[in-house]
Order: structure tokens, then C-alpha cells, then sequence
């Protein structure tokens, strides 16, 4: 019988290859979210930081250029893959081989013994090897042929977006998918400071993105609270609803609470609701951190009662196409009856929304998402259905100067190709953001 845990391992970089392995074949099995599969595999590995960061990177990596991977392995397999979780194996080691920074050997050698202690794959490890050695004889071919939106995004999304941006936009978002992303962080106050000493640069939006990969924890000011980890598109939103000191304001869908936290810091008090009490204990923890307060709710925003706010953030539950930079296991598991669902969602918050702001207050709507069913088209049906509200127009200066990204109406668009950094390394592109800003005019 062979041994498959990972205590059996030989070393720490076979065990964090196999915690890869089981993740990347769980999620090529039954779509669902890398969040949610990787959580009991990594408990049951629990492999110091490092090595979990391995798997995890090995795993991105994978999903971000899964289709690239698909056709390298199977280009070179000369019939069709006999096993699904050989098929995982092979995607994972060629992801290393072509683009992460491990040696081929390093790569190959561990898979191959992976395979050779697989009872079902141990006839495979041959295969296996001639596969991976020609993939990586011939890298450079496989990468002068690369093409992020003919192959790793996914036919749904690519024909959306095309016919959202046109073709031009559609290519540069799905070349920024490919890119490794920064960390950008939010600063209670002197961002010109905390960016020197975090080892970063302020955004002309006002974040600070850092190049620093050190453990977030360790990072001077993490422990004090005077930053959080948000990417710089997401902290946007909730700057755009300009709330003033002493402010009741409405967060509905508040977990796990970036946007809440720029909120009261901001001097407002806020109401911090959200339907999943796990990740308003999220909330909780990071304000805490923060030495922020919020009076907490868990609740379903569609539930409310009759109350009014001076201004209401709307940060609606949504597809997330927006953030398949840092998540690329958005594109492969999520479906186009995901955005019509979501969509309908969305405008029913949309109107609750408007029911909870007073006469003269301000709703900011915003999702993650780059289907205009979730961000434009909401904007103009809201406008539609509720005449007692107007459009408060988003202007470049409230976003650095960048007009590019303000809409010919005055919403917010950001895409993951905009704000790309110099060169080919360097942290890059913001989320897809979508927000619109409404007063109730009485
Ligand atoms: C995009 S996330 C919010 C992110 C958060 N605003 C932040 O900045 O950290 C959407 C949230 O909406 C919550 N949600 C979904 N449907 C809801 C509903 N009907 N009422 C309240 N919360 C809801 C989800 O639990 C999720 O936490």
C-alpha cells in the first residue's frame, strides 16, 4: 500500500506541491471557490507559512493560466489525459515550469515522486516525466505564443467583455490578469510617511502600494492598526460617499468591513450590516485592530425597518469578475446565470437602499465587477425606477486627476488594466470597480 499523507512526505517542497494538488483537482472537480476548498486541505497540511504560500502561489498561478497550461499538457500528451488528477498534477507542474521562479528539476522531481507514490498514478510517473521535460525544452515557444484572452479567459467572459470594452480593452484586462498584483493598503493618516516606511509609493488615489512581500503582520503599523490591507480600486467607493464627522451612515453590506473602517475613520457613525454573522466577526476583529467602533447588525439588508441615514453605502454581494487578478478562481467558477441572479439582487438592495436615505442624503452603489448588468446598467435602471434621485456626478479630481476612469455619465470604472505600473514586474492594475453616486433629492 502506498503512503499518501503528507507526513510521509520527504520534504517540505513535495508537501507543499501535494497540498497544491489536492486543491487544484478539488477545483477542477466541482467549481467553487479557492477560499472555500482550500481551507480544510491547508488545516490538514499545516505547513509553515512558507510552504503554505508555495501551494497557494502554485495554485493561483495554475487557475490564472489554466487554459495556457491545458493546452501545453495536452498538446504534448499523445492522447487524452487518463485521469483527471494526473491531469491536476501535470497542470500544477507545468505552471511551475513555465511561469514561476522554480528550477525545472525542482519542479519535475517532485511531481514525478508525488506520482510514483500515487497507487493509481504510479504507472503514470514516466508519462509524466516526458510530458514535463518537454515542456520545459520548449518554454520559449509555448511563451511566444501566449495569449491571455484567447486561452485563459474563460468564452463566456471574453465575449462579455468585448462586447462591454471592445476588443482592444478586453486584450489589456486579460493581459493584466496574468500580472503579479502589489498589496495595496489603506492609511488612517499621512500616507507620505507610512509609504516610506512600509518601503512603498503613494497612488495618486490615496493608497499606498506596497512592494514590501514581507508577512503583512509584520509590517510596522499592522499591530497598531493604522493601516489595512484594501486594493486600491475597492478603497474608492466609500471616499465617494464624502461623509462629514458625527454622520449616521448605513454600510449594508459591511463584512468584512475595508469599507466600514474608512467609514469611522472618517468620523462617522456608522451601521455596519451584513446577512453573514461569520464574516461580521471579521468585521468585528478588524475594526477592533483599528481601534474603529460601528454599531454591528447582523441582519438581511432587505429586512430593514423604516430608519433613515444621512448617507448609505451599497457594496453589493456580485460576480467579483472584478477581482480575478488576485482571485482567479473567479473565472472558472463562476457561471452567466451568476449575473443575472446577482443582478436582480442588486437592484432589490438598490431599492432598499433608497428607502433608508433621507431626503437630501447621498447612496453611493458600488460592486467588484466588470459586467455592466452589475454596474452601468444598474446605475441607469435605479435612475429609472426612482425619480426622486439624481446622479451626483464622480469628478477626476476626487479620483487624483485619472478621468480615465470616470464614465462619460459620472460613474466610477476601474478595470484591472488601469494604473499598470513600469515594467513587467512591477506591482500592477487595480481591481474592476464599479460606483455610482445618487442624492435623494427630496
Ligand atoms: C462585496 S462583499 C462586501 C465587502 C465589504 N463592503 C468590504 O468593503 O469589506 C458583499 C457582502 O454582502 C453580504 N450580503 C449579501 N447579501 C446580503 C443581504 N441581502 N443583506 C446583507 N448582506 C448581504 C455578504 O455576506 C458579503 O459580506
Amino acid at each position: 500500500v502506498k503512503e499518501s499523507g503528507v507526513d510521509r512526505d520527504q520534504d517540505a517542497g513535495a508537501a507543499s506541491r501535494r497540498l497544491a494538488w489536492t486543491v487544484t483537482s478539488e477545483i477542477l472537480r466541482r467549481p467553487a471557490g479557492l477560499d472555500e476548498i482550500w481551507e480544510v486541505p491547508a488545516k490538514a497540511a499545516s505547513l509553515p507559512a512558507r510552504d503554505e504560500a508555495l501551494a497557494r502561489a502554485i495554485v493561483t498561478v495554475t487557475l490564472r493560466r489554466l487554459g495556457t497550461l491545458r493546452r501545453a499538457v495536452s498538446e504534448r500528451l499523445a492522447k487524452s489525459s487518463p485521469d483527471a488528477r494526473l491531469t491536476a498534477l501535470l497542470l500544477n507542474a507545468a505552471a511551475q515550469i513555465l511561469f514561476m521562479d522554480v528550477p525545472d528539476h525542482a519542479a519535475v522531481d517532485t511531481t514525478i515522486a508525488l506520482a510514483r507514490r500515487d497507487r493509481r498514478l504510479e504507472r503514470y510517473a514516466g508519462l509524466a516525466n516526458a510530458v514535463l521535460r518537454r515542456i520545459g525544452r520548449e518554454r520559449e515557444e509555448i511563451l511566444a505564443a501566449l495569449d491571455p484572452l484567447a486561452d485563459d479567459t474563460p468564452d463566456w467572459l471574453r465575449e462579455r467583455w468585448i462586447a462591454a470594452y471592445g476588443e482592444g480593452a478586453a486584450r489589456s484586462i486579460a493581459d493584466a490578469h496574468g500580472r503579479e498584483t502589489g498589496l495595496d493598503v489603506t492609511v488612517r493618516e499621512d500616507a507620505e510617511a507610512w509609504a516610506e516606511k512600509l518601503g512603498g509609493r503613494v497612488l495618486p488615489t490615496g493608497s499606498v502600494r506596497l512592494e514590501n512581500r514581507d508577512r503583512v503582520r509584520d509590517l510596522p503599523g499592522y499591530a497598531e492598526g493604522r493601516w489595512w490591507i484594501q486594493d486600491a480600486a475597492a478603497a474608492i467607493p466609500a471616499r465617494l460617499l464624502r461623509v462629514r464627522p458625527g454622520e449616521r451612515v448605513a454600510d449594508l453590506c459591511a463584512a468584512p468591513g475595508g469599507k466600514t473602517a474608512q467609514l469611522a475613520a472618517a468620523g462617522a457613525e456608522v451601521v455596519a450590516i451584513d446577512r453573514s454573522d461569520k464574516r461580521l466577526a471579521r468585521l468585528r476583529e478588524n475594526l477592533d485592530r483599528l481601534g474603529l467602533t460601528a454599531e454591528i447588525r447582523v441582519s438581511d439588508a432587505l429586512n430593514l425597518g423604516d430608519e433613515t441615514f444621512d448617507a448609505v453605502l451599497l457594496d453589493a454581494p456580485c460576480t467579483a469578475t472584478g477581482t480575478i487578478r488576485r482571485h482567479p478562481d473567479v473565472a472558472w467558477t463562476k457561471r452567466p446565470v451568476d449575473v443575472v441572479r446577482l443582478a436582480d439582487l442588486q437592484s432589490r438592495l438598490l431599492d432598499k437602499a433608497a428607502a433608508l436615505t433621507a431626503p437630501g442624503g447621498r447612496l453611493v452603489y458600488c460592486t467588484c465587477s466588470l459586467e455592466p448588468e452589475e454596474g452601468e446598467n444598474q446605475a441607469a435602471a435605479f435612475l429609472a425606477r426612482h425619480p426622486r434621485f439624481v446622479r451626483e456626478p464622480v469628478t477626476a479630481d476626487e479620483v487624483g486627476g485619472l478621468s480615465g476612469l470616470v464614465t462619460r455619465e459620472g460613474d466610477l470604472r476601474t478595470r484591472p488594466s488601469d494604473m499598470l505600473g513600469d515594467g513587467e514586474d512591477a506591482p500592477a492594475g487595480l481591481d474592476g470597480f464599479f460606483a455610482a453616486r445618487f442624492r435623494h433629492a427630496g
